[in-house]
C-alpha cells in the first residue's frame, strides 16, 4: 500500500474564529505555530482549518469564506512559515476524502458512543436555550445530526493522513479517544487499515501539558479570560485598538495589598498581569516576578504592562494588515494536492477493505 508521506504526522485543527484573545494566541496559536517551526524537518505538520466543521452550530454563512481566509491570515501574522515543505495548510472541505470517509465510519460507530460524547452534551443543551438566540438572530437553532457525529469526521481528519500526534485542549481529549476506538476497531475487524494516533497520556508527554497556561479575565480574575464573555472589559482581542486595549489593563481588577507578587491565589489579578507581560516579553515567569516583587506602585506596573501591550498589538496588527493573501492561497493550494494524495491513498484503503473498491484497484 502506498503510503505518500514517510515521515510521521502530526496534526491538528485550526478553528475558523473571527474574534480571537490574547488568551487564545499565547495559549493555543503560538504554542502550535512554535511547535510548527521547532518540529518541521523531523515531522510532516499537518494544520488544516475544518471548515466543515464550522456549521456544527449555528453560524452565518455569508460570513464564512472571509473567516476561512482571516483564520489564515491571523496564522500567517502569528509566524506560521506558508513556503515550508513540511508544512501543510489546508482547507478541510477541499480534500473529499474527509466527507467520504465519514459516511463509511459513520456506519460503524454506535449511537450509544456518540451519546456519551461530552462536547456534544454540552453543546446540545446550550442549543436547547436557544430560543432566545433564535428570536434575536433568525439563526436555525436546533441540535443537528452534524453536531452528534462530529467526533466521526474529526476521527477522519486524523485517520486519514496516519497522524501519530495531534496536539488538542482538554475539552477535545475524548474525541482523541474516539479516534483511536474506531481505528483500532476497524483494524481488527479488517487488518492494517489505519495508523492509531497516541493515547493523551503520550501525547502529553510529547508535547508538554502547556495546557495549564489560562490567562485570567482583566475585570474578574477568578475567570479565565474567554470570547463567551457578556462583556468586552476583561477580555483583550487581537484586534483591539492599542489604546483600548491600554485602559484595559489600566483598569484591571488587582487587589489592596499594595506589593506586586506572584501568587494566583492570593493575588490573582496582579499575578495575571505578570503573567501576561511575561508573554508579551517573551520571558520566564520568574525573571519578571524577579524584576517587580514587592513594588508598591500598581499604576507604575499596570503603566508598563499596557504599553507592552499596545506595542504588541500594534506589530501584530501591521502584520495582519500586511498578510498576503496570494502567499496564503499558493499555501492553500500546494497543501491541499499533497493532502488530496494521502487522504485518497488512505480512502482507498478503506474502500477496498468493506468493498466498495475491487481489492486490487
Ligand atoms: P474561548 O473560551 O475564548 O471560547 P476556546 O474555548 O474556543 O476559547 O479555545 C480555543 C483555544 O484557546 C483552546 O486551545 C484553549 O485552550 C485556548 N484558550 C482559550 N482561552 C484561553 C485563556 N484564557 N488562556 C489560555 N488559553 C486559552
Ligand atoms: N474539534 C477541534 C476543536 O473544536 C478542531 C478539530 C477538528 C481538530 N478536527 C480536528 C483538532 C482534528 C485536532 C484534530 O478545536
Amino acid at each position: 500500500m502506498d503510503i505518500v508521506m514517510s515521515k510521521p504526522v502530526i496534526l491538528t485543527g485550526l478553528r475558523a474564529n473571527n474574534d480571537l484573545h490574547i488568551g487564545n494566541y499565547f495559549g493555543a496559536m503560538l504554542p502550535m505555530i512554535e511547535m510548527a517551526r521547532q518540529r518541521a524537518g523531523e515531522f510532516q505538520i499537518n494544520m488544516f482549518i475544518p471548515d466543515l466543521h464550522s456549521f456544527t452550530t449555528p453560524i452565518d454563512h455569508d460570513q464564512l469564506q472571509d473567516q476561512i481566509l482571516n483564520n489564515a491570515r491571523l496564522y500567517a501574522a502569528a509566524g506560521l512559515p506558508l513556503d515550508h515543505d513540511d508544512i501543510l495548510l489546508y482547507r478541510q472541505s477541499y480534500v473529499p476524502a474527509h466527507s467520504e470517509l465519514t459516511w463509511i465510519l459513520d456506519c460503524f460507530t454506535g449511537f450509544g458512543e456518540m451519546s456519551r460524547m461530552t462536547q456534544f452534551k454540552d453543546k446540545s443543551q446550550n442549543l436547547h436555550l436557544g430560543d432566545y438566540i433564535r428570536e434575536k438572530t433568525g439563526l436555525d437553532t436546533r441540535v443537528t445530526v452534524g453536531l452528534f457525529n462530529y467526533p466521526v469526521l474529526m476521527a477522519c481528519d486524523i485517520l486519514l493522513y496516519d497522524a501519530q500526534y495531534v496536539p488538542v485542549g482538554d475539552d477535545q481529549t475524548q474525541h482523541l479517544e474516539f479516534a483511536r476506538d474506531i481505528a483500532g476497531r476497524m483494524n481488527s475487524k479488517f487488518g492494517d487499515l489505519f495508523t492509531v494516533p497516541h493515547a493523551v497520556s503520550k501525547q502529553h508527554e510529547f508535547f508538554g501539558k502547556g495546557q495549564g497556561l489560562r490567562i485570567k479575565d482583566l475585570a474578574d480574575p477568578s475567570k479565565k479570560m474567554s470570547k463567551s464573555d457578556d462583556s468586552d472589559k476583561g477580555v483583550i482581542f487581537l484586534t483591539d485598538d492599542p489604546q483600548v486595549a491600554a485602559k484595559k489593563i489600566m483598569s484591571a481588577t488587582t487587589d489592596d495589598k499594595a506589593s506586586i507578587n506572584y501568587n494566583p491565589i492570593e493575588q490573582p489579578g496582579i499575578s495575571n498581569l505578570l503573567q501576561v507581560l511575561a508573554l508579551l516579553r517573551s520571558q520566564p515567569i520568574d525573571q519578571i516576578e524577579a524584576e517587580f516583587k514587592g513594588g508598591q506602585h500598581y499604576g507604575d506596573f499596570k503603566r508598563i504592562v499596557a504599553d507592552e501591550i499596545s506595542r504588541f498589538l500594534t506589530d501584530f496588527q501591521t502584520r495582519l494588515s500586511e498578510s498576503d493573501n496570494q502567499a496564503i492561497y499558493a499555501a492553500f493550494k500546494r497543501s491541499e494536492e499533497r493532502a488530496n494524495e494521502h487522504a485518497n491513498a488512505t480512502l482507498l484503503r478503506a474502500q477496498q477493505a468493506v468493498g466498495l473498491r475491487p481489492k486490487e484497484a
